[in-house]
């Protein structure tokens, strides 16, 4: 007997096996069911409220061409730009791009790329021959989540919106509920508001759904995707962090969304009563916002620029 749709009970394929259901969803009803989930996601936080000009940070991964998609169809009267960083890391980079492109000249949207080695002098790829693999997601993840901001800032978009989905968001907030790094937890939400004329405000309208379900959707929309992960998060914490964090949630179910729930509505409340605000001054080297003299990207970038003259 041929295996029916957990919603619909049609006889149909293929069958999508949602693990956070426990059920089998055809195509038709898996994307309804991810559509109104992340069109709750947005409407619950506000998500779109006060936007004039939005901008989408797309990878090429499979969560940001998932996000890029799902907007479109949700959202069809609101306009919005991408920005692509490259990155520079062989056997990764080339593909993403193209899928970015192709997507964008598909539905007629403006792309902005961003060039890493271009515009700093390295890639990400150049870190890989230095540094050990189990740091350099750490390292990456300070150059995109400036590089991101800066793009968005000087062409004038007032909210970026990221793919990051529930896994990437409980991963997170797992390291820093593990080591108590209050500052950044109170930073970790659906919606990130401004603090200052030149960050760029942020949403995360896929925090709702899972890895998996991201995946199902470009597969029910045939969507193209970088099928390449990166080479440089083999063996990284962040990703036996992810595995042990699904390995609990066959234990706890719900475990993943459980996590969120309460740090939004239990501990965010309380950190924020308790945080002080931070007193931003510009950058010397590249007048972005920073706690010091000098950004954390710009230290950064010089020391990465002497470990790759000097290696
Ligand atoms: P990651 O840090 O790889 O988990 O990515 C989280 C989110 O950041 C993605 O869903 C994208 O929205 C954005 N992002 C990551 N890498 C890039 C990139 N190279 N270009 C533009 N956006 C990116
Ligand atoms: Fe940053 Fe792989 S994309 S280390
Ligand atoms: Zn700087």
């Amino acid at each position: 007997m041929m295996d029916r749709c957990g919603r619909c009970k049609n006889e149909k394929t293929p069958l999508f096996k949602m693990s956070r259901l426990n059920s089998l969803l055809c195509s038709s009803c898996f994307e309804d069911y991810y559509e109104r989930k992340v069109k709750n996601t947005v409407l619950k936080y506000g998500m779109l409220n006060g936007v004039n000009k939005l901008a989408i940070a797309a990878s090429g991964g499979k969560d940001s061409m998932a996000l890029l998609k799902v907007f479109s169809e949700l959202f069809p009267h609101i306009k919005f730009a991408v920005i692509h960083l490259n990155l520079g890391i062989p056997g990764h980079s080339d593909e993403c791009i193209k899928v970015v492109e192709k997507f964008c000249i598909e539905n007629s949207i403006e792309l902005l790329v961003y060039d890493l080695k271009k515009y700093h002098g390295y890639t990400i790829g150049d870190l890989s021959n230095l540094k050990n693999n189990k740091r350099i997601c750490g390292v990456c993840g300070i150059v995109k989540r400036h590089l991101m901001n800066k793009v968005a800032y000087e062409n004038g978009f007032d909210t970026l919106a990221t793919g990051h989905n529930l896994d990437d968001v409980v991963e997170i907030l797992f390291n820093l509920y593990l080591n108590g790094n209050v500052e950044e937890m109170s930073r970790i939400k659906p919606v990130a508001p401004s603090m200052n004329p030149k960050l760029i405000r942020k949403i995360k309208p896929l925090i709702e759904v899972t890895d998996q379900e991201d995946l199902y959707y470009v597969i029910s929309k045939n969507l193209d995707y970088a099928s390449s992960e990166c080479p440089l998060i083999k063996g990284s914490r962040m990703v036996e962090r992810k595995n042990l964090i699904l390995r609990i949630e066959e234990e706890i179910p719900n475990f993943r969304y459980r996590f969120l729930k309460t740090h939004l509505k239990r501990f965010l409340p309380i950190l924020k009563e308790h945080s002080q605000p931070i007193t931003l001054r510009e950058c010397d080297v590249c007048s972005m916002p920073s706690v010091g003299s000098i950004c954390s990207f710009c230290k950064l970038s010089s020391r990465i620029l002497n470990w790759v003259e000097n290696a």
